[in-house]
C-alpha cells in the first residue's frame, strides 16, 4: 500500500514535469540557444570553489582539481521532462573520459521537480523512474541546491556573474520555489555552462533545450586550445 501511494505520487510529480514546455525559447524576442560569458572582473574562478557530493562516501568536490579540463555544470531534477539528457551525459563521459570534469546539481528551484534531498531518494529515482532502466550517472552529483534566489549557492552567483541568460522571459512565479528575481536567472532545469580549462571561467551558456551531444564540437575546441 505504501509503495503504492509512493508510486502514485511519484507519477503525479512526473506529470507537473511537462509545466517544463511552457517556457520554451521565444522565437518573437529572438532568444538564443546558448551566449558567450564575459571575463570575470575580480578574476574569480570555479577553482576557487567547492561543494559536497550527494553520495556522502564520495565527499567534497574541490573544483581546483579540474585545472586543466573543460568543466561542464548542468542544474538537473529528476522528474522534468529531461531527465531524458541523463544518458547522453554518460555518453560524454565514454567519449572523453576523465579529461572532461562534469557534475551535476540537483536543485528543486523548479515546480517541485526534485522534491527531495534525500541521496538515496535521488538516485533510486533516477534508477528506476526518470530515466530509469537501471541508469547509473557515471559522474558526481552534488547535495541539493538552489541555483536561484536568496538560498542559492555561492557557485551560480559566480556563473550568472559573467553569463546572461538565453532567454529573455521569466516564468510565472506560481512555478518558482524561490522569491528573489534576476534577469540571470536559470530559467529551468538542465541548463549547462562550459568553463574554460585553463581560467576556470564561464566560457559559454546553452539554453534548456541545447542537449548535451550538442555541446561536443565545444569541449572539442577548448581540449584543443588547452
Ligand atoms: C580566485 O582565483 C583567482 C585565480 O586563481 C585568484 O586570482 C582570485 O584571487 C581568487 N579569488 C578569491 C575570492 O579567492
Ligand atoms: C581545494 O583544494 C586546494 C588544494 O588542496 C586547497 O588549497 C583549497 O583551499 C581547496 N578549496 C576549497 C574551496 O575547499
Ligand atoms: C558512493 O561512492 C562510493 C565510493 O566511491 C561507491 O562505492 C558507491 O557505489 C557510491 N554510491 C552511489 C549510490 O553512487
Amino acid at each position: 500500500m505504501l509503495l503504492h501511494v509512493t508510486i502514485v505520487s511519484l507519477l503525479l510529480v512526473a506529470v507537473n514535469c511537462d509545466s517544463g514546455s511552457y517556457i520554451l525559447p521565444d522565437e518573437e524576442t529572438k532568444d538564443q540557444q546558448w551566449v558567450f560569458c564575459s571575463k570575470p572582473t575580480d578574476g574569480d574562478s570555479i577553482f576557487n570553489y567547492s561543494i559536497d557530493a550527494l553520495n556522502s562516501t564520495a565527499g567534497t568536490i574541490n573544483f581546483s582539481k579540474f585545472k586543466g579540463k573543460p568543466i561542464l555544470l548542468v542544474n538537473v531534477a529528476t522528474y522534468c521532462g529531461s531527465a531524458f539528457e541523463y544518458p547522453l551525459y554518460n555518453q560524454l563521459i565514454d567519449k572523453f573520459g576523465d579529461k572532461l570534469a562534469l557534475i551535476a546539481f540537483p536543485s528543486n528551484n523548479f515546480a517541485n521537480q526534485e522534491p527531495s534531498a534525500d541521496p538515496n531518494e535521488i538516485y533510486n529515482a533516477i534508477k528506476y523512474v526518470r530515466p530509469g532502466g537501471g541508469f547509473v550517472p557515471k559522474f558526481p552529483l552534488t547535495v541539493r541546491i538552489d541555483v536561484n534566489g536568496e538560498k542559492r549557492h555561492p557557485i551560480y552567483s559566480f556563473l550568472k556573474r559573467s553569463c546572461p541568460s538565453t532567454r529573455t522571459r521569466i516564468i510565472d512565479q506560481f512555478y518558482l520555489n524561490y522569491r528573489e528575481i534576476n534577469s540571470r536567472d536559470i530559467r529551468w532545469n538542465f541548463e549547462k555552462f562550459l568553463l574554460h580549462p585553463k581560467t576556470g571561467q564561464p566560457w559559454k551558456r546553452y539554453d534548456q533545450l541545447f542537449t548535451p551531444n550538442v555541446i561536443i564540437p565545444d569541449i572539442e575546441q577548448l581540449l584543443k586550445e588547452n
